[in-house]
């Protein structure tokens, strides 16, 4: 078995907000909103270990919002532990209603569901609400079917809306706040004075958390844990694995190995730009497998997209297992770019934990009697702190901004069959798009922009002949977070000139078709 360690910076010497998660969508927001203050956080499952939490050692705790409600047997509940720590709590919509009822309050639901603005009027003052005063309002977001209706006692009311009339709530003795809005949603207009009030006035946490202090501490973890030995990275070219690499270089130099595996299915240039990029701009031992042929190879004749999926992703483990034993000297660790968010989503509460290995990234089919050990220096990171972490080590803005870019490539961006000259067109159709996006101002106000392939063979008429080709289907989505998104209404003209651009360029193409689906119900991508 591989012996799996992580690196992370010694959680004992800094002042942490523990955000306890009971499943709300905003989770991941609260303890984003922390971090930006400076202040390390982190997320553990409603039902951790005891053991867990003591070692975490947190100086305040928020609960998050969730979907279930209080009112229906065996939900979730606050663990004993948190009380028995004595320090501040902040409980956030189903965070305050638990509270309340385990303090004896009453939590009914409410007669509509109540979801979007409100305004809430400060009742008390509170060192929650300081800033503000007793008699003014302030605009929230509050997503909720379930309120407080009775106070538990030793609670006082500190807020109310004509809705929600216990709208937040404080304990007479103790650090034990609530409310019923939502503060880490940038629509509750002072949602980040509230949240700095709660962790640096009332958990009375130092700023200790930033990216000049955190690089250095990483390089001094990695040099210790690593010592003189080798690592081995397999780097795609996305952020995680590129920052991932630039940290190590730091760290310990030549004694990175980074191996780069082109599959024959990456953007335009992608391979010639990684190589020139860490090889030649930043020194980085890189290894640069062509592996072109046998990706293209294993997939002749295959059409259905989840069988592509598997074949691109057990050739990829398959070449960086073959490639790596070739390497003759001892390697005994093997870097991974998992950030903070990949940990988070394998493990939704603490009885289904799971850990994921990114699939881009997967080596999970290495053999055993190599004996590396992991090493995931950015685990703990959000994606916004990588590219921070990645902007102070170096890495161009062009690549830390990137769009994302899906593990097996062009192999799902291409419907159907995937031939090497698909791919070629492909690719050059998908570069005059990204290019006029770059250059009208708009690749960054989108979130995702791709053009996909459809082996679908329309008419065209060129000069006086009709000519049967293929179709190129061009997508561009507005989203947050990937898991719902909308398409971006891209001026007209834009597109128009696109259209031209690609169908006078590209022999193979006779029509260009816009995808307006948002998501759900379709996907970002087309397979
Ligand atoms: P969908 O198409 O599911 O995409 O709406 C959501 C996001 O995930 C990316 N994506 C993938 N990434 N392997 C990956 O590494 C995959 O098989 C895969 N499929 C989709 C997609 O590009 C989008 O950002």
């Amino acid at each position: 078995m591989n012996t799996r360690i992580k690196l992370s910076i010694d959680q004992k010497h800094l002042d942490t907000i523990l955000v306890l998660d009971f499943g709300s969508q905003y989770t991941q927001l609260i303890a984003r909103r922390i971090r930006e203050l400076n202040v390390f956080s982190e997320i553990l499952p409603w039902d951790i270990s005891k053991e867990r939490i003591q070692k975490l050692n947190p100086r305040g705790v928020i609960l998050s919002g969730g979907p279930e409600s209080v009112i229906s047997a065996n939900t979730p509940r606050i663990p004993e532990i948190i009380f028995e720590l004595n320090i501040p709590i902040l409980g956030i919509c189903y965070g305050m209603q638990t509270l309340a009822e385990q303090f004896g309050g009453q939590v009914t639901p409410t007669k509509t569901k109540e979801f979007g603005h409100a305004s809430i009027l400060i009742e008390q003052t509170s060192v929650l609400f300081e800033g503000f005063h007793a008699g003014s309002s302030i605009d929230v977001w509050m997503s909720h079917g379930d309120h407080v209706s009775t106070l538990p006692d030793q609670f006082n009311l500190i807020a109310s809306t004509s809705s929600a009339p216990i709208a937040a709530m404080q304990h007479s003795q103790k650090p034990i706040y609530a409310l019923q809005f939502h503060p880490e949603v940038t629509h509750t207009k002072e949602g980040n004075t509230v949240l700095e009030n709660f962790v640096l006035k009332i958990c009375n946490c130092q700023a200790q958390w930033e990216m000049g202090n955190l690089i250095e501490q990483r390089i001094i973890d990695i040099q210790e844990r690593v010592g003189d030995q080798k690592v081995l990275l397999g780097l795609s070219g996305g952020v995680d694995s590129s920052v991932t690499a630039m940290l190590l270089d730091k760290a310990i130099g030549k004694n990175l190995i980074c191996m780069f595996v082109d599959n024959g299915l990456l953007r335009k240039n992608e391979a010639e730009e990684v190589e020139n990029l860490f090889r030649e701009k930043m020194d980085l031992n890189l290894l640069v497998i062509d592996a072109k042929k046998i990706f293209h190879r294993h997939l002749k004749g295959v059409s259905d997209s989840e069988q592509k999926r598997k074949i691109i992703g057990r050739t990829f483990i398959d070449i960086f297992d073959n490639e790596s034993s070739k390497l003759k000297d001892g390697i005994n660790f093997l870097a991974q770019g998992t950030i903070y968010p990949d940990v988070i989503e394998s493990s939704e509460s603490e009885s289904k934990e799971a850990r994921v290995i990114k699939s881009h990234h997967n080596v999970g089919g290495l053999p055993d009697d190599m004996k590396m050990e992991l090493v995931e220096p950015l685990r703990d990171l959000f994606k916004d702190e990588v590219r921070k972490m990645g902007a102070e080590l170096g890495l161009p803005l062009e690549m830390l901004n990137r769009h994302p870019f899906p593990g097996p490539g062009l192999g799902v961006r291409i419907l159907g069959e995937v031939t090497p000259e698909k791919v070629k067109t492909l690719q050059n159709a998908d570069a005059i798009f990204i290019e006029e996006l770059i250059k009208a101002d708009l690749y960054d106000q989108v979130s995702q922009a791709f053009c996909a392939y459809l082996p679908v063979k329309s008419v065209g008429v060129v000069g006086d002949e009709r000519r049967y080709a293929d179709v190129i289907a061009i997508r561009a989505v507005e989203t947050v977070d990937f898991m719902t998104a909308t398409w971006a209404k891209l001026p007209y003209d834009f597109l128009a000139h696109v259209s031209n651009r690609i169908v006078n360029e590209i022999e193979e193409i006779s029509r260009v078709v816009y995808d307006i689906s948002s998501k759900p119900p379709a996907t970002i991508e087309w397979e």
